[in-house]
């Protein structure tokens, strides 16, 4: 693995340098799309919102005997019993649909049972463990299927009509890369698993687009390497270089293919969600910005210790450490953010998410 990482780390600079310089002119270029403005609506109170992909906006549809999610002390913040969301509160499709000033929407497992009024803010398509593709956590549910489940609701539920106010939240691509070094190791064929990953985002966000969605927000892949599971190794000091690199390798791609996608179709309905620039505004974040809450613990996860969140010993007691306060933590179990640290992330994106409404 040692020698793998000295021969990867100069090459992945090669690659993240040429990538960024490359990529100058289309981060530029995709700020100029405001022209088209004035023909649409602004969507406050009014949209459905449409969510796709993983952990970080699945708001309960795991099976109960599938998901840590639905065990305690998730959800000890709110609603204050597990609710299957993978954080001890609200997740990012919450704070979501709150700048669009609608209720969270009901996850697809609950249509059966909702009236008229849960359906009208949009439905939940998301999974905790799944990717663009099959996972190492989940075969079956990847984000190909998904969109599959909503476009089968389509004439059903959802008139086209009711999709003219609509946003999609398409939350992807980190169980794809985790699956990836699990099974491969992390060696040089990542970098064309990369482009597999990307172009097969690239075929599912004209997809949802052309079902009728009206605006399709894509967040970057947050800093992977800042993630509890990788700075685990260093006692929750640092985050892993490596990993940081590959995800930004990743992040470069997607923002070519949003541009190529937005200069292809009429008024730049496809957005990032800079999720990146957010995690790390947060993390580095000294106490200097008061805008931004200052966690006190910034890598090491509210619930873990030396065993995992939400897990039990062989004797059914706790196999994990919780803090005493998870709005001081900014991380929740190894993979996730707490409802503050939502919170503060998406607080940083406000102007970034300001571009859905128009
Ligand atoms: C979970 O429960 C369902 C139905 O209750 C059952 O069919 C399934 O096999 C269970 N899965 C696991 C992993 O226990
Ligand atoms: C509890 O956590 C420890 C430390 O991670 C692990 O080695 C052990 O296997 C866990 N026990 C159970 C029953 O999962």
């Amino acid at each position: 693995m040692n020698s793998m990482i000295t021969l990867i780390v100069p090459l992945l600079l090669f690659f993240f340098s040429s990538l960024l310089f490359g990529d100058i002119t289309g981060v530029e270029s995709s700020k100029h799309h405001h022209h088209h403005q004035q023909h649409q609506r602004n969507l406050y109170g009014s949209a459905k919102l449409f969510v796709f992909g993983n952990s970080n906006v699945d708001t309960g549809n795991l099976p109960k005997n599938q998901s840590e999610a639905w065990a305690v002390p998730y959800g000890i913040t709110y609603p204050g019993t597990p609710s299957g969301r993978y954080c001890d509160g609200r997740v990012s499709t919450d704070y979501l649909a709150k700048f669009l000033r609608i209720k969270s929407p009901i996850p697809y497992k609950l249509k059966d049972h909702a009236g008229h009024e849960q359906l009208q803010y949009g439905m939940n398509f998301a999974y905790g463990g799944t990717g663009v593709f099959d996972t190492v956590y989940i075969k079956g549910l990847d984000m190909t299927y998904q969109i599959s489940v909503f476009e089968k609701l389509i004439g059903d539920i959802y008139s086209p009509s009711d999709l003219s106010s609509s946003v999609a939240l398409v939350s992807i691509a980190g169980n794809d890369y985790f699956t990836y070094i699990s099974d491969n190791g992390y060696n040089l064929g990542i970098f064309q698993f990369v482009r597999r990953v990307i172009n097969q985002i690239e075929v599912n966000l004209k997809r949802i687009h052309a079902l009728g969605v009206k605006k399709v927000a894509v967040p970057s892949l947050q800093p992977l390497g800042c993630l509890p599971m990788y700075t685990r190794g260093s006692s929750y000091q640092k985050c892993n270089d490596i990993i940081n690199a590959l995800t930004i390798i990743h992040n470069n791609a997607l923002e070519k293919v949003v541009a190529k996608l937005n200069k292809e179709t009429k008024n730049s309905p496809f957005i990032v969600l800079d999720y990146y620039k957010g995690f790390l505004a947060v993390l580095n974040n000294k106490g200097e910005n008061p805008g931004i809450t200052n966690f006190k613990s910034l890598y090491e996860p509210c619930c873990g210790g030396k065993g995992y969140c939400g897990t039990l010993d062989e004797n059914g007691g706790k196999n994990y450490t919780l803090c005493d306060d998870p709005s001081s933590a900014f991380f929740w179990d190894e993979f996730h953010p707490t409802q503050e640290g939502w919170k503060a992330v998406y607080s940083v994106l406000t102007n970034n998410l300001k571009a859905l409404l128009i």
